[in-house]
C-alpha cells in the first residue's frame, strides 16, 4: 500500500465541474483505460437521477472523479461508470476510492457496487482488489478498440456486508 500522507475529500459536482471532468478522461495516458463522453452525453447524466458526479479534492483542489450510474435501479445495483485521477502514481485515487466506497454504501441505498474494468489495466484491478472488489468473471471481448482488435474486460463488484465487515474490521 502506498505511504502517502493525504487525505481526500469528496465533493457532488456541478455543472462548473463538467470542464475538470472533461480534460481529466481526455488525458493522453487514460485512453486506453477509460471512456470519454461528449459534453452533451455528460450533461444529461449530470441531469438525470440515476447518476452521480462526485469531484475527488486533496488540500482543495480536484485531483480526481468518478462516475455512478444506475442509483435508482430498483435491485441496489450501482456501477462505477468510470473514476480517472489527474495524475496517477500518488496513490490518492486509491484513497477517492475507499471514500466513494463510503460514500455509496452510506448516502445511497446500494447493496452491490459494480464495475468493469480492462483486463489489462491491471493497476486499477489491483486498486479494486485490495479494496474488497470480488472479480466475478471475465466479460470476453466485449470492447473493440478503434484499429479493431477486440478486448477483455473484468467484471468485479462489492457488496454491502462486504464493504460493512471491511469498515467494521478498521
Ligand atoms: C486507477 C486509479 C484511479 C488508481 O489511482 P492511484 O491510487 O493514483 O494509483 P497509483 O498509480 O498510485 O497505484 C495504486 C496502486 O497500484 C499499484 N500499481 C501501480 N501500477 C501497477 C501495475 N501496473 N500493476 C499492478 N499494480 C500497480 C501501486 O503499486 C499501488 O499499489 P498500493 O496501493 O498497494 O501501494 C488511477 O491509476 C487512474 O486514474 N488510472 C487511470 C484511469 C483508470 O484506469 N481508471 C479505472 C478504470 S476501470
Amino acid at each position: 500500500m502506498s505511504d502517502v500522507p493525504v487525505t481526500v475529500a469528496l465533493r457532488r459536482a456541478t455543472a462548473d465541474d463538467l470542464g475538470f471532468v472533461m480534460a481529466t478522461e481526455r488525458l493522453p495516458e487514460h485512453e486506453s483505460f477509460i471512456g470519454r463522453w461528449s459534453a452533451d452525453r455528460h450533461g444529461a447524466a449530470m441531469a438525470s437521477e440515476d447518476f452521480a458526479y462526485l469531484i475527488a479534492l486533496a488540500e482543495g483542489e480536484p485531483v480526481g472523479f468518478a462516475i455512478l450510474r444506475d442509483l435508482t435501479d430498483p435491485h441496489g445495483n450501482v456501477g462505477l461508470q468510470r473514476i480517472a485521477m489527474v495524475a496517477p502514481g500518488r496513490g490518492l485515487g486509491r484513497v477517492f476510492l475507499a471514500s466513494l466506497l463510503d460514500w455509496v454504501f452510506r448516502e445511497t441505498a446500494c447493496h452491490r457496487l459494480c464495475l468493469e474494468v480492462f483486463t489489462a489495466n491491471t493497476r486499477a484491478r489491483h486498486v479494486y482488489a485490495s479494496l474488497g472488489f470480488v472479480e466475478e468473471g471475465i466479460l470476453r471481448e466485449v470492447v473493440r478498440r478503434a484499429d479493431g482488435t477486440r478486448v477483455d474486460q473484468a467484471l468485479m463488484s462489492i457488496l454491502r456486508p462486504e464493504w460493512l465487515a471491511l469498515r467494521s474490521a478498521d
